[in-house]
C-alpha cells in the first residue's frame, strides 16, 4: 500500500539500501518544508553539508537558494525543497542513472503527497526525471510546462550560478519571472479535484 502520509513516506526510507549511495551516505535526506506548499523546488543530490545534516540546501548552494526564495516573495519554510536523489553521492559526483531510477519513485510519491501546484526543478538533472526527456535546462529554463498534475517551471541550478557567474544573472531574472508567474497563480484558483470513478457512480 502506497504511504499515506508524508511522514510515513520519510520514515520508510530511513534504512533505504535501493541503491549504493546507501554505502556512503551519513543519511538520508528525505525533504524539508511546508508538507502542505503549494510550491516545491526539486535539485539534485545532497551534498556534504546537508548528508551531515538531514536537510536539503543547507550549504553555499543553499544559501543563494534562501536568498533567490526570498526575491521571488517565498520564505523556505513556505516551501517544500527535497532531491532526485536523496543519498549523497561520494565526492559530490553525478547521480548514476541507476540512482536516479532508484530514487524517482520516492520523489514522485512526495510529489503525489503533497500535491503542489508549481514544480522547480533546478538543474539538468530534477528537469530531465520531471519532464521526462533529455532536453538540457539551458534550453527550457524560465518556461512552463504544464504537467498531468503540476505546472513545471525549471531553472538553473544554484550551484551552477555559483560556480558560472554568467549564470547568476539568469538565475536572478528567472526568479523574477517566477515572481510573476506566482503572482498570476494566485489570481487564479486551482481547478476543482477531479471526481474518482467511485464517486461517479453514485450519480
Ligand atoms: N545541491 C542539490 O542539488 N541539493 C542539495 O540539497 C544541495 C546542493
Amino acid at each position: 500500500m502506497p504511504p499515506a502520509t508524508l511522514a510515513d513516506l520519510h520514515d520508510s526510507l530511513r534504512d533505504c539500501r535501493q541503491c549504493r549511495l546507501a554505502d556512503g551516505r551519513t543519511q538520508v535526506v528525505f525533504g524539508d518544508g511546508n508538507p502542505d506548499a503549494s510550491v516545491m523546488f526539486v535539485g539534485e543530490a545532497p551534498g556534504f553539508h546537508e548528508d551531515r545534516q538531514g536537510v536539503p540546501f543547507v550549504g553555499a548552494a543553499g544559501n543563494l537558494l534562501t536568498e533567490l526564495l526570498t526575491s521571488a516573495g517565498l520564505a523556505r519554510q513556505d516551501v517544500y525543497i527535497a532531491n532526485v536523489v536523496k543519498c549523497r553521492p561520494p565526492e559530490n559526483r553525478n547521480p548514476a542513472p541507476e540512482e536516479v531510477e532508484a530514487c524517482k519513485p520516492f520523489l514522485l510519491e512526495q510529489i503525489r503527497l503533497i500535491k503542489p501546484r508549481l514544480v522547480c526543478s533546478l538543474g539538468n538533472f530534477a528537469t530531465q526525471t520531471l519532464l521526462g526527456s533529455k532536453v538540457g535546462v539551458s534550453k527550457v529554463h524560465g518556461q512552463q510546462f504544464q504537467l498531468a498534475d503540476f505546472l513545471l517551471f525549471p531553472l538553473f541550478h544554484p550551484a551552477a550560478g555559483l560556480h558560472q557567474n554568467a549564470l547568476l544573472p539568469i538565475l536572478r531574472e528567472d526568479f523574477q519571472k517566477l515572481k510573476q508567474l506566482l503572482e498570476q497563480m494566485a489570481a487564479t484558483p486551482p481547478p476543482a479535484p477531479a471526481i474518482n470513478p467511485v464517486q461517479m457512480d453514485l450519480f
